[in-house]
């Protein structure tokens, strides 16, 4: 029954214009063996390393990732990662290393990265406004006044990365259209539980489809686990996402069911389900162009981003991320919040749902401008309605 509903949203959502260079077979492993003579055999390769001295972002585009990188793993993937460019690090986290493929890449939850045509033919407007784009801009700062921007969630074992990253641009969006006068926290909760035609809860989700469940049926406050605050705040604990550190248990192999859509507030909470809602007034696509996403980001804030998750990946442990080996895993949905250059090498500034212990405090940054992993073609967001809502209102318990 599932596989034939998830055949049918795959159907309706493919986008067919979407292709990549960097193209995968999902083929076995390599031996240990067949690692070590593909690690010989490179030295004599001619593949070029890529420097952050002497990067050019127009020789990266004609790059293809060699087709035997594709097939390691582990500390060789790790190896091979650092040994052949500068501009990231990868780091092993051994307590992954045991996990089935099944729970490694559960999490990812997306299942087509770019928008559909169908998406595209609502995007926003704001590509058309003319706008002297700065060359560094991030949110956080742009924004100070909005916590939200700051903020790193956590998924926790549930392929739930499209609820997290629609909730966390909504949320931002609202402080930043509110002037910093409303700081809510929506609920990943109540995305994933009761939203059908999103997808399927912690088995993954379609973004544009969250965006438009925000329009139409609004969504309630709801913060992390720990602090239990809001209406509904989210039922699963903080785990570690292939991060070396102790500070939470490593996320369990199996992920966890979605919960049931209860449309009630925990108990204690003052207010009702249906008067907790906040609503989006429009819900679109971004033109999958990095001056329109950037125009997008610097006139409403946040948006929420799909890409192709690889390996490589789940090793990253700082700098600007270009994908070099390991197999294709799925799709994930994060949040973009700005972009900047390093050494003249261009990136995007992103949110990951997998708690500050992962990446650069929670945050990576990812090459801009050559659809890195299809980072630029899967762009989606929404304005709030806030007009209904009384600034004035000194309701200081709005999360
Ligand atoms: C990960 O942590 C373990 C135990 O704390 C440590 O032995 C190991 O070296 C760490 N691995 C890396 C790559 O830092
Ligand atoms: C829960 O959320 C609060 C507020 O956003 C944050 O300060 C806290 O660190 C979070 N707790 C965990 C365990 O992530």
């Amino acid at each position: 029954m599932r596989q034939y509903l998830l055949c049918l949203l795959l159907a309706l959502t493919i986008a067919p214009a979407f292709t990549r260079t960097r193209h995968f077979a999902k083929d076995s492993y390599l031996s240990s063996d067949e690692v070590q003579s593909f690690e010989t055999d490179d030295d004599d390769d001619v593949t070029p390393t890529l420097s952050r001295d002497t990067f050019v972002l127009d020789d990266y585009r004609k790059l293809t990732t060699d087709p035997a990188a594709e097939r390691l793993r582990g500390q060789a993937l790790v190896d091979y990662v650092n040994a052949r460019q500068d501009l990231w690090t990868a780091r092993l986290s051994d307590k992954f290393e045991s996990y089935s493929e099944g729970a490694k890449w559960g999490l990812m939850g997306v299942n087509n990265v770019a928008n559909s045509i169908k998406a595209r033919k609502h995007e926003s407007a704001t590509r058309f406004l003319d706008i002297n784009l700065p060359k560094n801009f991030d949110s956080r700062t742009n924004w100070p006044q909005c916590d939200s921007i700051k903020q790193i969630r956590d998924q926790s074992s549930c392929g739930s990365c499209w609820a997290f990253g629609a909730v966390e641009a909504m949320s931002d969006r609202i402080c930043i259209a509110s002037e910093g006068k409303i700081q809510a926290t929506l609920s990943a909760d109540d995305l994933l539980s009761c939203c059908r035609a999103c997808g399927f809860g912690c088995d993954g989700g379609e973004p544009l489809a969250a965006w438009r469940y925000w329009v139409k049926d609004g969504i309630v406050t709801g913060s992390n686990y720990t602090l239990k605050q809001g209406c509904k705040p989210y039922p699963f604990p903080n785990c570690e996402h292939h991060s070396n550190k102790t500070h939470f248990p490593a996320c369990k192999h199996d992920l966890y069911p979605t919960p049931k859509c209860e449309k009630t507030c925990q108990d204690g909470y003052t207010k009702e389900y249906k008067s907790d809602k906040f609503y989006g007034k429009t819900a679109y696509s971004v033109h999958p162009s990095v001056e329109a996403i950037q125009k997008e980001v610097y006139t409403h804030g946040p948006v929420e981003v799909a890409f192709e998750v690889y390996e490589d990946f789940l090793n990253y442990d700082g700098g600007i991320y270009v994908h070099q080996g390991g197999k294709l895993g799925g799709g994930h949905a994060v949040k973009l919040i700005g972009w900047g250059e390093d050494a003249g090498i261009p990136y995007w500034i992103v949110a990951n749902s997998w708690n500050t212990d992962w990446g650069e405090d929670g945050f990576f940054r990812i090459l801009r401008g050559v659809d890195e992993c299809g980072i630029e073609s899967g762009v989606v967001g929404g304005v709030p309605k806030i007009d209904s809502y009384n600034f004035d209102n000194d309701d200081d318990d709005l999360f």
